[in-house]
């Protein structure tokens, strides 16, 4: 089954034509990153309008590079759930227009279950149950994947994301957005207990995170150093707030599993792409004998291809949207 997929949450016009939901035929993906560098972030209005502008060329470029018509294209999925509410909007119109003059059925997928299904086209052996590590600009869970739809959240973030938090403290060192990717590199040749920082802990939810704390403390000590004259270290202070969002995250992440008894563990979202955090993840799962999966670079942020991956399955258990189909900026993976 041939799935033409179509994602533009954020800052990514893209689209993928993806094979029984495991392998790429092909994927465009269309950054904005250029134009959003010049505001620090992502600027809403302007990511809907160069959604409308791409989303053509990207769905025309998508099918070209397949070798491919809508007589070979068996279903149509489209991200409609959660992102920025106008940039969703074109996608899923456009999906919609696409879904009612071929005929083709129209499929709905959920962002971050999309992201989790990166891992499918990059590990062919990977199947659930397992327990995943969801990190992204907006999101940071823990979710137990009993089933390819079936997902429940057992721990998140009570304030800001993990990728928000990077992306703060690395625009506040004076890094361009998005300063995720920045901070990595910088922290790569900084002595990462140079700084020390909290390792924010929410009382009787030992799986949830907090990170606001954290990006607090880094910039209130910028700041404070700033208004002495005195510049701090980029590549130290990278390196120790690297370290304590890591920390974080993986100590809740491997007490979950503990707990809940996963011995297979998989990361997912932007974030996943910190080197660190993929370092510390492969040596906690060795440690144990566990089972360990993330997405290749390529994969980690957003693209159509993990969107027509997570469709195949949402379409095999039925789930098919019609004409009325929404957008909607927040929604729970589950
Ligand atoms: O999943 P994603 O592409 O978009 C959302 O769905 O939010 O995640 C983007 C986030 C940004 O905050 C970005 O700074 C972060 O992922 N990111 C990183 C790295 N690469 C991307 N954060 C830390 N280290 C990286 N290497
Ligand atoms: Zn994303």
């Amino acid at each position: 089954m041939k799935i033409l997929a179509i994602e533009s949450s954020c800052d990514e016009t893209a689209a993928a034509v993806i094979e029984d939901g495991r392998k790429i035929i092909s994927s465009v993906v269309a950054t904005q990153v250029e134009e959003h560098k010049l505001y620090g972030g992502v600027v809403p209005e302007i990511a809907s309008r160069r959604h409308c502008e791409a989303i053509n060329g990207v769905v025309s470029e998508t099918l070209e590079r397949a070798e491919l018509d809508f007589k070979g294209i068996d279903a149509i999925a489209v991200t409609y759930a959660p992102g920025l509410i106008g940039a969703l909007l074109v996608g899923v119109n456009f999906a919609k227009g696409l879904s009612m003059s071929t005929g083709l059925p129209l499929v709905p997928v959920h962002h971050l279950r999309s992201h989790i299904a990166a891992n499918y086209l990059a590990h062919q052996e990977l199947k659930p149950p397992f327990l995943c590590l969801v990190v992204s600009g907006g999101h940071s869970h823990i979710v137990e994947v009993t089933d390819y739809t079936k997902m429940k959240v057992i721990g998140k973030t009570r304030d800001d994301a993990a990728g928000e938090a990077f992306d703060k403290a690395a625009r506040t060192m004076g890094m361009p957005y998005p300063g995720g990717i920045h901070l990595d590199k910088a922290a790569q040749t900084g002595d990462d207990s140079a700084f020390k920082l909290p390792r924010p802990k929410v009382d009787g939810c030992p799986y949830d995170f907090s990170f606001s704390g954290l990006k607090t403390a880094v910039i209130n000590q910028i700041h404070n150093a700033g208004q002495k004259g005195v510049t701090l270290p980029v590549n130290d202070l990278s390196a120790s707030f690297r370290k304590a969002v890591v920390d974080s995250l993986m100590d809740n992440f491997t007490r979950a599993a503990e707990d809940f008894g996963y011995k297979k563990l998989v990361l997912a979202g932007g974030v996943s792409a910190n080197s660190l955090l993929r370092e510390r993840a492969a040596e906690e799962c060795q440690k144990r004998g566990w089972e360990y999966y993330y997405p290749p670079l390529e994969l980690c942020g957003d693209n159509g291809a993990m969107v027509g991956s997570q469709a195949y399955y949402e379409y095999i258990s039925g789930n098919i949207a019609g004409t009325s189909l929404n957008a909607r900026a927040t929604m729970s993976i589950e």
